[in-house]
């Protein structure tokens, strides 16, 4: 049976020696990525032509050597000390090591017999995020990815604080949240898919330190039900995308708490921080949430997208999705923790748990303490460095290892525009890679150090280089 082409595709040798060949080449790009001996973070191509690079790509026969080769070579390297851009991390070896079986296995996880290690281990990965956070009663699951889970969260809100059974009967009232004007986008779009529409998410607004301003919750909320909106939940950011700021958990749960409110944290960037013993204290307030959410691909070191949706009470991961799927489920309503899809937005998903596992398993949940600490260490550290400089500013003190600053030397009206100038002139050369952001109107750049071994070294000749280029 199968054709001679078939036979060849999944021909175990060949598997094999390109499989040797490719874990070569990705540890020889380690060792040039992650001691910063290769000169660029990214070589920068214009969209188009990196389309029309790859359309010309397969003109001649090329080998999965040469592919993977390729890919590599134009591909942003997030393990270089000089990334300091987004949030993703640069993923511990063995989570991508872990990640590759699972691509391999392709183990479907919908329910128990399509993934039986993974999903044991996932629910051994939950327990270690509820045991952290203080549910006693908690449970969760693991989801594609923080956007995704924001959704979740969210649709558990609705499930468990509307007044009518939205899921069944669709929405009979106007349904509100309340979340900050800093949150991430996603929360926002999350809301909309939800049918809030924009004027039921309702935008606190932020105070000069970029929490969410608590002394206007009130006058928000009540001027919402004044509106006919019926008010379900309230989300907290741990921390916020832009400057790394950790909303008031507790003075937000001590609101929800006096409103009956679901309290919902997206703690996709920070919530790794509960495995600090120097920075948990940021997330002081989050054991009285309902749902948080965290992204192992962002301060977990885990390869991307995996991310754990948690909940204080059990009952809560099993509601949401109450449908019937009866080719997967004999008994429906079976809460059984082993059937994953009865939990979770996706119906296949990808073996998430052995990416954590991996980690956990190699290096117990003290690398989680020591990757968080060194990286907000570092973020802070960047800060002070900033201060004693006479020609940039800082948006804010660091709070996490996210670092906004402009290059402050010049016309003050000109200052967006020479900024806007350095980040992508920076982007273009390659040698670092960061971001920007626009806070109150003003345009600063943005690092994140998801780099363990980023040293002042690096702090110091990122610096230079916009002193350079803002010269230029
Ligand atoms: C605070 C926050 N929430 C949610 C997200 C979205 O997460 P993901 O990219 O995993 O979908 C991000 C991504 O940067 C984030 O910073």
């Amino acid at each position: 049976m199968g054709t001679p082409l078939l036979r060849k595709a999944y021909d175990f040798e060949t598997f094999r020696k390109e499989g040797i060949d490719l874990i070569e080449q990705i540890s020889e790009h380690l060792e040039k990525t992650i001691s910063g001996t290769s000169s660029q973070v990214i070589s920068w191509t214009k969209p188009e032509e990196e389309y029309v690079f790859w359309k010309n790509y397969n003109k001649q026969a090329h080998s999965s050597e040469d592919f993977f080769r390729t890919v590599i070579a134009r591909s942003i390297h997030t393990h270089h000390p000089k990334y300091i851009g987004h949030q993703v991390a640069p993923t511990v070896p063995v989570s991508a090591l872990a990640t590759l079986l699972s691509a391999q296995l392709n183990n479907g996880m919908a329910v128990y017999e399509m993934g039986a290690a993974s999903t044991a281990l996932e629910r051994i990965v939950i327990e270690q995020f509820t045991a952290a956070f203080g549910f006693e009663n908690g449970d969760g699951f693991l989801t594609s990815g923080g956007t995704l889970a924001n959704l979740t969260g969210l649709l558990a809100a609705r499930r468990a604080k509307s007044s009518t059974d939205v899921w069944n009967e669709g929405h009979g009232q106007k349904l509100a949240i309340l979340v900050s004007e800093e949150a991430h986008y996603c929360v926002d779009r999350s809301a909309r898919i939800m049918g809030l529409g924009e004027a039921g998410i309702i935008k606190v607004p932020a105070n000069e330190k970029f929490e969410m301003r608590l002394d206007v919750l009130e006058a928000s909320y009540r001027s919402a039900v004044e509106n006919g909106f019926e008010v379900i939940a309230i989300v907290g950011s741990a921390p916020s995308t832009s400057t790394g700021v950790y909303d008031d958990l507790e003075g937000i749960s001590a609101f929800a708490k006096a409103h009956n409110l679901w309290f919902h944290i997206d703690a996709a960037h920070g919530g790794a921080a509960i495995f600090s013993s120097k920075y948990k204290h940021l997330l002081k307030g989050a054991e009285n949430a309902d749902s948080i959410i965290i992204d192992g691909h962002k301060m977990m070191g885990t390869s991307a997208i995996t991310t754990a949706v948690i909940f204080k009470e059990s009952v809560a991961s099993y509601a949401t999705f109450e449908q019937k799927a009866q080719y997967l489920w004999e008994k429906n309503d079976d809460p059984d923790w082993f059937n994953l899809a009865k939990r979770t937005f996706e119906c296949t998903k990808s073996m998430m748990s052995i990416r954590f596992y991996a980690i956990i398993n190699a290096y117990g949940l003290k690398f989680f303490d020591d990757f968080v600490t060194t990286l907000y260490d570092a973020g802070r550290s960047f800060g002070k460095l900033i201060d004693q400089q006479k020609d940039f500013e800082l948006a804010l003190q660091p709070i996490s290892n996210i670092v906004c600053f402009r290059y402050s030397k010049g016309k003050q009206e000109n200052i967006n525009e020479i900024n806007q100038k350095i980040r992508n002139t920076l982007l273009e050369d390659g040698e670092y890679y960061i971001v920007a952001t626009t806070l109150q109107g003003k345009y600063f750049l943005r690092t994140t150090f998801m780099h363990p071994f980023t040293s002042e070294k690096e702090m110091v000749g990122l610096l230079d280089k916009i002193r350079g280029v803002a010269g230029s």
